[in-house]
């Protein structure tokens, strides 16, 4: 996620682009920029770093003009520099755009413009489009930005700017949010309700595929081919705060609901486009040298080594390999046994937890090849690893991690199917079978996601017992493990996970009259298993919240509730189940009045041992 602003009107238009931007911060902080045109020429000031450092280049020299854009930056293509920071223009200067989202064939318009003489100054994919406007422009700003519009191809809100025609900012998005804040003579441009909402409260919202033409006094929307659209004004009754979290209550709540999309995100570009293979182009070792590995360690800290513990399983089923999990904090103290031979995979949403940068430090010191799976493009982990696979789930704010635990199974899934693809551990057809059941995984998603009353009932009823346990085996295990996580961390309820099968061997102790029993039971491999053992503590007259594919209609009959995830392969399932679990934790601790943004004592980034 980016953040986007632009300015029309007789003000100075750096006010707003400053304020603007300083409200979508949240958004993205790894760099910023701006655009004012004078009059005469277009000023483009851009910083690395937070925003502040933008303010500081500028203020003793703040840019004049009354037209302007500005933009908030989250990398996904390029690492954070002042020379990938937007805005960005063509060859010339005359044209300027900023762009929230992913360019997903930029490679290919970029090979073509440099053939035409196109000069690039950066490595971001957003580029590509300023200089593609400025080769189809022929007069006509609106038929320019049009035909750029039939070029691109994946996400993207866009604010394009030019000097030819300086009485106006034209804008668009698919997937991305846009909306423009309907001010007295003056018009404004934005990614988010945030930024304007200190300005005006009335609004257009753009819907996918429309296109503004925005000038001080007027906005004209039309269709792709030109065609007017009428638009009715939304009137923004949310407070600021609320307006920063979409509307949601909390920012954990905003990214459980964020996570259809993150995932989607995530796995973009990643498919073939026949749907038959996995492609990871971001992964520079040849197959051989991905095969060569004779032993593979996944180290991690909190919910991140939960989601390697998912990983395991999965390049284990899919590829045959083994693998070894470890919690960073012990890996790195342990003098691991690591060679040239082995693999590392690191997992971090922040790519800063210094427990696991420390244990990436040590095992490349002892020769090991290194994967990071991080969030955070250009982050310490990301920069010390010899390869990165970018989760594309954008800032993740509440230190609950939801959206980046999601997109690092589905980050983990397709590099273990890739490479399943590499050593023919998997046929063809069930590669096929599976990519086509991963596509459908933001819907479930979704669908999972519709109906929360049954899970806030539960929280409520619930949540304020001191004692809940969560049960599983085989992946049902390792999701109820990142469950019992989300509730002890955020609703401070002393919870804990149990592979169901421990339980006789000393847990069931702790089972009694009315102790809350979380049970996943999707994995049919192990059913009646889990099964068994929920009847063990149906049997101490526990409470027994069931989590069960859609299909199940025999596990209701054994426990006290049962909440249901779509059908999928019991692979993917983790994905949806542990929806419901974070959603009850949020609930929780609502329920309890704690603090679920910001929990106490616990910090978003661990950067200390
Ligand atoms: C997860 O909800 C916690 N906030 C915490 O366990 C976190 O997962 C852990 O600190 C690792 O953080 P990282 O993914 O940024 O490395």
């Amino acid at each position: 996620m980016c953040g986007i602003v632009g300015y029309v009107g007789d003000r100075e238009a750096v006010e707003f682009l400053l304020e603007g931007l300083s409200k979508l911060e949240y958004r993205g902080y790894d760099s910023a920029g701006i655009a004012v045109y004078d009059g005469s020429v277009v000023r483009v000031e851009k910083s690395v770093g937070r925003l502040a450092s933008l303010k500081e280049k500028i203020e003793d020299d703040m840019p004049k003009g009354c037209l302007g854009i500005g933009h908030t930056r989250w990398a996904t293509h390029g690492r954070p520099s002042d020379r990938n920071a937007h805005p960005h223009t063509d060859c010339t200067g005359e044209f300027v755009v900023v762009h929230n989202g992913i360019i997903e064939n930029y490679l290919a318009l970029k090979e073509e413009l440099i053939e035409q003489g196109h000069a690039f100054k950066s490595e971001t994919d957003t580029e590509v489009v300023a200089h593609l406007l400025e080769a189809v422009y022929h007069g006509d700003f609106e038929a320019a930005v049009r035909e750029v519009l039939r070029r691109i191809e994946g996400s993207y809100s866009l604010v394009f700017m030019s000097k030819k025609h300086p009485d106006r900012l034209i804008c668009t998005k698919k997937d991305n949010p846009l909306v423009i804040g309907l001010g007295d003579g003056e018009n404004f441009i934005a990614s988010d309700i945030p930024a304007i909402i200190q300005r005006t409260r009335r609004t257009f919202i753009l819907n996918d595929g429309e296109i503004a033409v925005v000038r001080k006094d007027s906005v004209d929307i039309m269709d792709r081919q030109g065609d007017p659209v009428t638009k009715k004004v939304f009137e923004v009754n949310w407070n600021a705060e609320a307006a920063e979290k979409g509307g949601y209550e909390h920012f954990m709540l905003k990214e459980i609901h964020e996570q259809p999309k993150a995932v989607r995100d995530t796995m973009s570009q990643r498919i073939s486009k026949d749907g038959k293979e996995i492609v990871l182009e971001e992964l520079k070792w040849t197959p051989e040298f991905l095969n060569s590995f004779n032993k593979i360690y996944i180290v991690a800290c909190g919910t991140a080594y939960h989601a390697g513990l998912v990983g395991k399983f999965y390049i284990e089923k899919l590829a045959r390999v083994m693998v070894e999990v470890d919690l960073a904090s012990e890996f790195r103290y342990r003098n691991p046994i690591v060679d040239e031979n082995t693999l590392l995979i690191v997992v971090s949403q922040s790519g800063e937890t210094s427990d696991t940068l420390a244990a990436l430090k040590e095992s490349r010191r002892l020769g090991a090849k290194t994967l990071a799976l991080t969030n955070v493009v250009g982050s310490s982990i990301a920069r010390e690893a010899d390869q990165v696979l970018y989760t594309w789930a954008g800032p993740e704010i509440a230190v609950a991690s939801t959206k980046a635990y999601t997109t690092q199974l589905i980050l983990f899934f397709m590099l273990a199917l890739y490479m399943a693809e590499i050593k023919g551990t998997q046929t063809p057809e069930r590669v096929r079978e599976l990519i086509d059941l991963l596509k459908k995984i933001p819907a479930q998603i979704s669908e999972t996601l519709s109906d929360v009353e049954p899970i806030k009932t539960f929280a409520r009823k619930y949540g304020f017992n001191e004692d809940v346990f969560y049960i599983g085996r085989s992946l049902d295990y390792d999701v109820a493990l990142e469950g019992s996580l989300k509730l002890k961390e955020i609703s401070y309820i002393h919870a804990e996970a149990y592979a169901a099968g421990e339980l006789k061997h000393g847990t069931l102790a702790l089972i009694v009259e009315g102790v809350p029993v979380i049970a996943l039971a999707t994995q049919k491999s192990v059913y009646e298993k889990t099964l068994s053992n929920i009847k063990e503590v149906k049997a101490r007259d526990a409470v027994v919240i069931g989590i069960a594919a859609e299909g199940d209609e025999e596990l209701q009959k054994y426990v006290d509730h049962v909440i249901k995830v779509p059908e999928t392969d019991e692979l993917l399932i983790p994905l949806l189940t542990v929806v419901p679990l974070q959603l009850l934790a949020y609930f929780a601790a609502i329920t309890r009045g704690c603090d679920v943004d910001k929990p106490r004592n616990l910090a978003k980034s661990v950067t200390v041992e």
